[in-house]
């Protein structure tokens, strides 16, 4: 797959999507904004962006809900091909631990570029969660 490659122009639309939802993010509570969005196999791109609540710990990461929205759409495990996540954070934000989690349970491969306004990276997956549970794991 071209998307290890930082310089992959395949990151361009997924960067578009990430950051219309970033414009789009709820956050009143931490003022902190996240924009994801995902390629899932059939070529469709879904975005994310945190949604916050008064009740702090039920807010919503902007990869989870990304995620939801594509299974929603039809993802199913496998289909989860490559994942941008964007801030404004003066450091690239990686995925927190509960979203890495989350995006194993769909992909034992992913690509993941973090982006803010001046810098990109490319981390995997199975680097940032080495060694995930998933629903593989309980298969017979
Ligand atoms: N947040 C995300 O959307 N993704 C992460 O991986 C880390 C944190 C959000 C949650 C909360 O709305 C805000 O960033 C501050 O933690």
């Amino acid at each position: 797959m071209a998307f290890p490659d930082l310089q992959s122009e395949h990151w361009e639309p997924l960067l578009v999507a990430a950051w219309a939802a970033w414009a789009r993010a709820y956050a009143p509570y931490s003022g902190f904004r996240v924009g994801a969005a995902l390629l899932a196999a059939d070529g469709s791109v879904v975005a994310g962006c945190n949604v916050e609540n008064a009740a702090y710990p039920v807010s919503l990461c902007a990869e989870r809900t990304a995620v939801c929205a594509a299974v929603s759409r039809g993802l199913r495990v496998g289909e989860l091909q490559a994942l941008v996540v964007v801030t404004e954070s003066e450091v690239l934000t990686p995925p927190c631990g509960a979203c890495r989690q989350v995006l194993a349970e769909f992909a034992d491969e992913l690509p993941i570029l973090l982006a803010n306004r001046r810098e990109r990276a490319v981390y995997q997956l199975a680097a940032l969660l080495p060694h995930a549970f998933t629903g593989r794991h309980l298969a017979p």
